[in-house]
């Protein structure tokens, strides 16, 4: 454990989405996203509470959980929030410490540290809150009380793999999370505070407004800049209701707003989630005419993005090729980004303005603007 790392975190471990109905949701990250299905917990096992799938791609983990009685918690977390991030689980040094160390610096505590095991070892693991309903888990292997784990995925699951098409989805760049106007400085001082992040960028309403989707946002990083977690909130708009707001009303309150996953070849993914029937917001022909000018030289061909409605940013250090998917379900919360980073460590500020004209028209046809 260090000063720019007091918590002993070593990597995102999984993320785990509470869902209505985990069989299809599998289904859905399967046959659209290219996820394979690796590992399962349910009646099956013995798991009498919860129905689980683990989906993965290269080393993106996602478990999809849902309750099987509306007595588990996870029944409430969906009747509030409908199908949403439950928890960012962290992979750590030692669970115990990082716990622990957590709460003395102001986390507040929902796991205390415990053993999971099942016939293939055990982990240690401990949960804290975060913002809304959110939790961050901390899971540790090779403690040297002697815990180590020797089966598929965590204790608990089976190896049960249906492969999936996968399309070139390679890792989680960010994941950001909405909170409510006024909170945005309480929670990146909770990641600085608890967790020895740095404030990386800052965007305010400046940056980041058009007529109605003003917002403000800052990306905590880690010190090794592998977990970046960007936080937004509303900011007063000129008129109409900012889409960080719509957000915060359909899931009730703060949450995880988009999982942001890097690839390698971004035309060729997005390539295959369109062909799967994946759903990404548009912009205007007329950004494509304005790009060569904005971003200078780059190596794709424009016209080949714009086919494909790929975004480009450029910051002092490279380029960066993203685009964002519409809402996954049928609240308009949560939705993924897919970029490809050619050295730029930006966010794609220089496409916030195109891209909030694209979300308003959205949020205008759903009513709530
Ligand atoms: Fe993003």
């Amino acid at each position: 454990m260090t000063e720019q790392n007091p918590l002993g975190l070593k990597k995102i471990h999984h993320v785990e989405f509470y869902v209505g109905n985990a069989k299809q949701a599998e289904f859905y990250y399967r046959k659209a996203f290219g996820f394979s299905r690796a590992a399962y917990s349910g009646l099956e096992t013995g798991n009498r509470e919860t129905t689980s799938y683990v989906m993965r791609q290269n080393r993106v983990n996602f478990i999809l959980t849902t309750p099987l009685s509306p007595e588990h918690h996870a029944a409430e977390h969906i009747r509030q929030h409908g199908d949403g991030v439950r928890d960012i689980a962290f992979q750590v040094e030692d669970a115990d410490y990082a716990f622990n160390e957590a709460v003395k610096r102001g986390a507040r505590a929902f796991i205390e540290p415990h053993d999971w095991q099942d016939e293939n070892g055990s982990v240690r693991k401990a949960a804290i809150h975060t913002y809304g309903d959110t939790i961050h888990s901390f899971i540790s292997y090779n403690t040297n009380n002697g815990h180590n784990y020797n089966g598929v995925f965590l204790p608990g699951f089976i190896a049960q793999e249906v492969k999936g098409d996968e399309v070139g989805i390679v890792l989680v760049d960010h994941i950001v999370g909405n909170v409510e106007l006024g909170k945005m400085n309480v929670w990146c001082d909770f990641y600085r505070d608890v967790m020895g992040f740095h404030r990386y960028i800052t965007f305010d309403d400046k940056d980041i407004s058009t007529e109605y989707s003003a917002l403000m946002s800052i990306v905590m990083s880690d010190g090794g800049h592998n977990i970046k977690f960007p936080i937004n909130e509303p900011a007063e708009s000129k008129k109409g209701k900012s889409q960080i707001q719509e957000y915060i009303e359909f899931y009730r309150g703060a949450g995880a707003q988009h999982v942001a996953l890097l690839c390698k070849d971004i035309r060729q993914t997005v390539a295959k989630l369109q062909a799967n029937g994946v759903e990404f917001l548009t912009v205007p022909d007329s950004y494509y005419a304005e790009l060569p000018n904005r971003v200078g030289e780059i190596d794709e061909d424009i016209e080949s993005l714009h086919k494909l409605g790929i975004l480009v940013d450029r910051d002092e250090e490279g380029y960066l090729l993203q685009i964002f998917t519409k809402p996954v379900e049928d609240r308009p919360t949560v939705f993924y980004e897919i970029l490809q980073r050619k050295g730029c460590k930006g966010f794609g500020k220089g496409n916030f303005k195109a891209l909030f004209v694209s979300i308003e028209d959205e949020q205008r046809r759903r009513g709530n603007l």
